[in-house]
């Protein structure tokens, strides 16, 4: 179970443009589940987003993962557990340009024990799943935005992660591809992972377990 407690971000703190991203917001988030964040534009959703998956540090408040207070842990037990539990399908956390799909995909892996020849044959499969198995071998500067979204989710999910963090995860792509993701979520869900996402589309949304709606960084 992830649990938020009183979570604030204030960016620019005590300078003119101080500005309150999250404002003590607290949830639970059940194992097994998708949790929808939603919202307009601007309304703290990212931030949320990177402050659970500990990108970002919050001003004030706590993050417990199954009881266990991250927060007061090291930089590098913090590193750890995201490497070791975490996918990322964030838009800021950009692909490698100059790479091709497959190497997006396998690259990252190498920080790991796992030698990433192993991973190959997961990797293709996925990306024949998500319509871009065609694309394995081109620079990604050269995909759609759509193709590189995709590409993403390969590379977040490769290592089946426990925890998916996501972060509009279906702006950029057609309604096709949509429903793959749509799919794909509710498969991860089955095989027991967690996802949280943040989304303004109304068919992700109805995937959703639980959704929290944020209004000017707090709950609504
Ligand atoms: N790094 C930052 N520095 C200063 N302000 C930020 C930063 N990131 C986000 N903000 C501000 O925090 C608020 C929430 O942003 P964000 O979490 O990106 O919203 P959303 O993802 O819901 O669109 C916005 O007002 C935004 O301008
Ligand atoms: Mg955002």
């Amino acid at each position: 179970m992830i649990e938020v407690r009183n979570l604030t971000k204030i960016f620019n703190r005590g300078k003119f443009n101080e500005t309150v991203a999250v404002s003590d917001i607290s949830l639970k988030i059940k194992d097994k589940s998708i949790v929808a964040l939603t919202g307009p534009s601007g309304c703290g959703k990212t931030t949320l987003l990177s402050m659970m998956s500990l990108i970002l540090t919050p001003t004030s408040g706590e993050i417990l993962y199954d009881g266990d207070n991250l927060l007061s842990g090291s930089d590098n037990f913090k590193t750890n557990f995201r490497r070791m539990n975490f996918g990322f399908i964030f838009q800021h956390i950009n692909l490698l340009p100059q790479y091709t799909t497959i190497e997006n995909i396998l690259l990252p892996l190498y920080a790991f024990d796992a030698d990433p020849k192993e991973y190959e044959e997961r990797a293709y499969s996925w990306l024949k799943k998500l319509g871009i198995y065609d694309r394995a071998t081109h620079l990604v500067e050269q995909l759609s935005g759509g193709e590189q979204q995709r590409a993403a989710f390969v590379r977040a999910l490769i290592r089946e992660p426990k925890y998916i963090f996501a972060d509009e995860p279906t702006v950029f792509v057609d309604e096709e591809t949509s429903r793959i993701i749509y799919r794909i979520f509710m498969e991860l869900r089955e095989a027991g992972k967690t996802i949280v996402l943040s989304t303004h589309d109304p068919e992700l949304i109805k995937v959703a377990d639980e959704v929290y709606r944020i209004k000017r960084g707090s709950l609504a």
